[in-house]
């Protein structure tokens, strides 16, 4: 057979080709287009063609060459249009969807919310306010002297350029900033973020969350912020939990106080946790001092208040034992997954 009805007779066998899948495809491309498939060989055939019918031949090759290409791509959009025909017809609609992994309530966040949750039913409101504050709101305001050593560069992340722009300490600023705007009778509670310039270890951090309260009307007592601050102990850790006040200090109270609550891991017999005193201390308070009040714009010859502090992360550890600060912002999800329940 003469190379010009050989390849007449190939080009009839490509239009007829067929693959049933990807297999048969392939071996396909093999045979007519690898280094060493038909149309190869066909060229290496063509260098000994006569000169005068080169030109004729060469584009006989050239076209078969082109046929099996476009054939073979044919073959494979078909192969693949069929697939997903296929794949549709065996949907199976009434399968349950994929399940959705939802994502799980931070601890501090859920015991953030249990701590609102109790004093919004003692008719406290929420108040908020900036992290990035002036020395004003956070310190002068709060009856901290000049040279107080909380100021200390120690304590408090200043920002270079501006001295008098810091990073709250503690929400003490969110307290003065209502006072600024709303005249008695005021009862707030200030849940956020502060920071302290403090080394990062397991049982201190850079920054914490914390939940500050105040109350200022008319006639305020000791007798009263010892009574809520019983009934916030007894609905955050039970009805049989304890509390005791230590004397303390704090610039903008007078008196101050510590609180502690019977130890609810021991049940107040001793522990690690609590250093085999029966108690552990979860909370500043006191009365607040005149001078804060004035300060704020608020008339210390008739009004009086109390205000308290307490730290979510203690509160936190408290309820779920845990031991290192730092796991509340690894992000961990096997750690946060573990409250799932909780929320
Ligand atoms: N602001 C105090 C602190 O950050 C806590 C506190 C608030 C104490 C209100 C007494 C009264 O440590």
């Amino acid at each position: 057979m003469d190379l010009k009805s050989k390849i007449e007779d190939l080009l009839n066998e490509v239009a007829e080709l067929k693959a049933s899948n990807d297999k048969e495809l392939e071996a396909l491309r093999i045979k007519y287009l690898s280094k060493k498939g038909v149309v190869s060989e066909l060229m290496n055939e063509f260098r000994t063609v006569a000169p005068e019918a080169k030109k004729e031949i060469g584009i006989r090759i050239n076209k078969l060459k082109t046929e099996a290409l476009e054939k073979i791509n044919g073959l494979r959009e078909q192969l693949l249009a069929s697939a997903v025909t296929e794949s549709a017809e065996n949907l199976d609609l009434t399968r349950t969807a994929y399940p959705v992994p939802l994502g799980t309530r931070h601890p501090i966040s859920l015991v953030k919310n249990e701590i609102i949750d109790i004093f919004s039913r003692l008719g406290f409101c929420l108040a908020d306010g900036p992290e990035i504050e002036d020395d004003w709101h956070v310190f002068s305001s709060m009856n901290f002297p000049a040279d107080h050593p909380a100021r200390d560069m120690q304590d408090t992340f200043f920002i270079e350029a501006h001295p008098d722009i810091i990073l709250r300490t503690h929400t003490s600023s969110v307290q003065s900033r209502v006072m600024e705007k709303q005249q008695p009778p005021i009862r707030v509670i200030c849940p956020g973020r502060v920071y302290r310039n403090e080394t990062i270890s397991a049982r201190a951090h850079c920054f914490f969350h914390q939940v500050e309260g105040l109350y200022v009307d008319e006639k305020v007592s000791f007798a009263d912020l010892k009574q809520v601050l019983l009934l916030f102990a007894q609905e955050m850790f039970g009805k049989d939990t304890k509390i005791r006040l230590r004397p303390s200090y704090f610039p903008f109270t007078e008196p101050s106080a510590e609180m502690d609550i019977s130890c609810n891991i021991c049940g107040g017999k001793g522990c690690s946790f609590c250093k085999h005193t029966g108690w552990v201390e979860i909370l500043g308070c006191g009365m607040v001092d005149p001078a804060v009040l004035d300060a704020c714009g608020i008339d210390s010859s008739k009004y009086m208040g109390y205000a308290f502090g307490l730290g979510v992360e203690r509160i936190t550890n408290l309820k779920y034992q845990i031991k290192d600060l730092r796991m509340f912002s690894e992000n961990d999800k096997r750690f946060l997954e573990e409250f799932t329940a909780a929320n």
